[in-house]
């Protein structure tokens, strides 16, 4: 079969597509996948440029998120069969409760081989059923991005309609925590470097935007929407470059569901969040029992992932570049075919 690796390379890893890989077979309780379609993350790239903490194993078959068919099971299998639609867990090993060391160590295209191959073995409870109205590409989308943002706006954000969430930026985790938000009737203030993407989150339902590079004290911006009180939940996914004034844009009491890195890592003042009684939370994807729980809403609401562009497998390499420009808005999905 074709799948693609990750291999040794000068200042990180690169990308190399092996077309004579041995097909693997389902063991006991374990499903063979027909992957249909993979979508990229942020963690992608860091695992590329060997800055995601954890090493990647030799050769590991990249990408977390991936959705196809299930084309064989193995013995001892009950809940799917052949023909189901599923998409890879990212933690296989987190299926609820709290997460667990080993969970973490589960995770797909890093420390195990991931998604951006035409067959893929997962255990059985890692092959999760997605809502019956998406697409595979759709579905693609899910397993990281949208998981994540899930858990920060209902698991640690507990977010009740009326409230007001800060998200920042236009990528995957902060357009599919528009889309929740909005459907959990809670009100959205959403930052971008651009103007265009803007008035595309507009579209989709957030009440104020501020440019973040033209207006680098978005902190004071925040304070005005909300009469100077603060939102009751920042999706952080800036890291160094904006948890600082986050926390300065949280109300007394509120939580910070910190998430990610896109403008570095650094030392933080520990001030506002005592005087504030702030709760910084860290955010890790999510497990099957959140993937249960989020499918049901994006049912129920028949809510659909952005999709911002469709690379084909043979253009992978340009889709880690388009990813890795910051142009796109959503998700960046490769599809996977014979
Ligand atoms: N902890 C977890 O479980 C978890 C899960 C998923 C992702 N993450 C992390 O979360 C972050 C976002 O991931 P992603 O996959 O959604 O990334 P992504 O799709 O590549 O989106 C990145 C976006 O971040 C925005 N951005 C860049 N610098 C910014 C800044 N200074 N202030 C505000 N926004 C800024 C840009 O939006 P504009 O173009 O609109 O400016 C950019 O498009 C990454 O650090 C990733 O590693 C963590």
């Amino acid at each position: 079969m074709k799948a693609y690796e990750l291999h040794a390379a000068k200042g990180g890893l690169s990308l190399a597509l092996n077309d004579k890989r041995a097909q693997p077979n389902p063991g006991y309780g374990e499903v063979l996948i027909r992957v249909h379609a993979v979508s990229l993350n942020y963690r992608d790239l860091l695992i590329m440029d060997g800055a995601y903490g954890r090493s990647a194993k030799a050769n590991v078959i990249p990408l977390s998120d991936g959705s196809g068919e299930i084309s064989a099971v193995g013995p001892g299998v009950t809940s799917l069969q052949v023909g189901d639609r599923v998409t890879g867990a990212f933690f296989p090993d987190w299926s609820a409760g709290q997460i667990t060391e080993a969970g973490v160590l589960s995770s797909l295209g890093g420390s195990v081989d991931g998604m951006l191959s035409q067959y893929v073995v997962l255990p059985e409870r890692a092959a999760l059923k997605f809502a019956d109205h998406l697409s595979y590409a759709e579905a693609a989308t899910l397993p990281c991005a949208a998981l994540t943002a899930w858990q920060a706006l209902v698991d640690i954000g507990r977010i009740s309609a009326g409230q007001t969430v800060l998200l920042q930026g236009t990528g995957g985790v902060s357009i599919f925590a528009l889309q929740f938000a909005r459907a959990m009737g809670a009100t959205v203030i959403q930052t971008s470097s651009s103007n265009d993407k803007l008035e595309r989150v507009r579209q989709m339902g957030a009440s104020h935007t501020i440019n973040y590079r033209d207006t680098p004290e978005w902190s004071k911006e925040v304070l005005r929407l909300t009469e100077g009180l603060g939102v009751d939940l920042v999706v952080e996914v800036g890291g160094a470059g904006t948890l600082e004034q986050s926390l300065q844009t949280v109300r007394v009491g509120g939580t910070v569901a910190t998430i990610g890195l896109v403008s570095g890592v650094g030392a933080i003042n520990p001030l506002p969040l005592i005087s504030r009684a702030v709760r910084l939370n860290g955010v890790y994807v999510g497990s099957h029992a959140m993937f249960a729980a989020m499918t049901k809403a994006i049912s129920a609401h028949q809510l659909k992932p952005v999709i911002d562009r469709v690379f084909d497998f043979e253009q992978a390499a340009d889709a880690y570049a388009w990813l890795r420009s910051g142009t796109h808005f959503g998700k960046v999905v490769i599809t996977v075919g014979d």
